[in-house]
């Protein structure tokens, strides 16, 4: 007999919808295998009779034959004529459950190199599915121009045929990497030409890709404090030695590294829009860097990951255009820009980086998917892309200004808005009154998504804030939130 559980069980595995393609007898079948496999049933379990199986699923009696038949002839149960079908005595079979018994004995990781491990333990960088507000760095995609954009994957697909099935140049498709030459060129002060692109699918396949073959493991490299989160991530596993920086109003302090006697390969600036403070990197500071990394044969690996969105005046020009030594690796990524399903970023090489580069990508993924990047390609020459942006800067600028106000008015007992110049978030600073972990569990049990900052300092004293995304979401949803977070956060204050 099935006890109540498994018998749910069961009748989950019928209804759920990842199955609704296979006939009901395997379905069946399937779920008493899970449940053998697992350790729910042992090894000389009856099985119910199966009119009283069928009974209790509401199917045939035939249905629930054929799935004990399937069941026999893989070896999983035992029919003992007159007495009924049991689970089979298999030698070589260790189930799921005791197995698991055995792994909690000794150890829950599994056998790990150590770069797998620092990988494994670091959690990754997984973003939400579904973003709720306030998760940062989401772009509105529900005003993405999607009939336009099928439009133009139609045409690339009817021009280029089949050939657009075929692998594509590991390096990126030329149209394409015309397309970013021009529009980092015109638009961020770059100096590039399609030679030096490489398209990849994110930013952060570009700093692991920098990280594996640029440095050795245990080699030095500055990194911003604080620091964007995926970035130190990608280092560490790398198994770098990650030397924090302070970051104030101004960006990181240069002088720091400038006067640091001991040998470094590299720095990492989001040189346009610190993550996560904010800061613009001053003029002086850029330019002591490039001076350090051509001194030092050092690297400046340059994250410009949202600078399209600058509400204030026009953006300041990226290091790497300001840079007469060929010593900066531009990345940059339409995660923002577009939206984050497209998964291309692309970097921005001195020449005799872009074959080991290339050739790196290939051992990782071969190239970026080429309909995508001649879809792209095209909604960039037609000019789509600058409009989508123009029109894309006012909307979130307008967001940004509405969520400063509310959390004025609704949030002013506990945080301070620190209003950006450009980006999808604002740093919010904590008063006094709540702590970082209770503001971001009170918001959480509440449905809202706060990015806490201390944590993406590299001691003990960052300051105590959050980052509020503002970009994915309409005033309304906006103006709901901020009022359902104040209420969350005034009732864990006078619980
Ligand atoms: C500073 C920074 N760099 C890079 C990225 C990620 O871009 P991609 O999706 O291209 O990896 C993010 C996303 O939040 C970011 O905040």
């Amino acid at each position: 007999m099935f006890k109540h559980s498994q018998l749910e069980s069961v009748k989950a595995w019928l209804v759920h919808p990842a199955h609704a393609a296979m006939p009901l007898h395997t379905r069946i079948q399937r779920a008493i295998r899970q449940l053998i496999v697992d350790g729910a049933l042992g090894p000389g379990k009856q099985l119910p009779a199966s009119r009283a199986l069928a009974g209790s699923l509401e199917v045939s009696r035939d249905t629930i034959e054929t799935a004990y038949a399937q069941l026999h002839a893989e070896g999983f149960i035992d029919r003992r004529v007159g007495s009924g079908s049991f689970v089979a005595e298999m030698k070589e079979f260790t189930s799921g459950r005791r197995l698991m018994q055995r792994d909690t004995l000794r150890d829950q990781t599994p056998n790990l190199s150590k770069r797998g491990d620092a990988m494994f333990r670091s959690g990754g960088v997984r973003e939400m599915l579904t973003p709720r507000p306030f998760a940062h760095g989401v772009p509105d995609t529900r005003s993405f121009p999607l009939l336009l954009w099928e439009r133009l994957e139609r045409q690339v697909l009817k021009e280029a045929g089949s050939q657009a099935l075929l692998h594509g140049d590991p390096q990126g498709a030329e149209p394409l990497r015309r397309a970013i030459a021009d529009y980092v060129n015109l638009e961020r002060g770059a100096h590039a030409t399609a030679d030096r692109v490489v398209v990849l699918t994110s930013s952060q396949q570009a700093m692991t890709l920098c990280a594996h073959v640029l440095f050795d493991p245990g080699d030095r490299i500055f990194i911003e404090d604080p620091v964007y989160y995926g970035a130190r991530k990608a280092f560490d596993a790398a198994g770098l030695d990650c030397v924090p920086v302070p970051v104030d109003h101004q960006g990181i302090m240069a002088e720091r590294i400038t006067a640091d006697p001991h040998k470094a390969k590299a720095v990492f600036l989001t040189p346009s829009h610190q993550f996560p403070t904010g800061a613009t990197l001053e003029l002086d500071r850029r330019l002591a860097l490039i001076e350090w990394a051509a001194r030092h044969q050092a690297w400046i690996i340059e994250d410009d990951y949202d600078s399209e969105f600058h509400y204030a005046g026009r953006p300041t020009a990226c290091v790497q255009g300001l840079d007469p030594h060929d010593r900066t690796i531009y990345i940059g990524t339409f995660t923002k820009a577009l939206f984050p399903g497209l998964r291309i970023g692309y970097v921005v090489l001195p020449p005799h980086l872009v074959k080991p580069v290339t050739i790196a990508r290939t051992l990782l993924d071969g190239h970026t998917a080429s309909i995508a990047q001649l879809t792209l390609a095209r909604f960039m020459e037609a000019g789509h892309f600058g409009a989508h942006v123009r029109t894309m800067r006012g909307i979130y600028a307008k967001r940004l200004e509405v969520l400063t106000a509310l959390v004025r008015e609704h949030l002013a007992d506990f945080v301070e808005p620190q209003t950006p110049v450009g980006g999808l978030q604002m740093p919010c600073m904590l008063t006094g009154g709540l702590s970082e972990s209770t503001a971001i569990a009170a918001a959480q049990r509440v449905g809202i998504e706060l990015l806490g900052l201390s944590a993406l300092y590299a001691g003990d004293d960052g300051r105590a804030g959050f980052l509020m995304g503002f970009a994915a979401y309409t005033p309304h949803e906006i103006e709901r939130a901020v009022k359902k977070l104040a209420h969350a956060l005034h009732a864990v204050r006078t619980a």
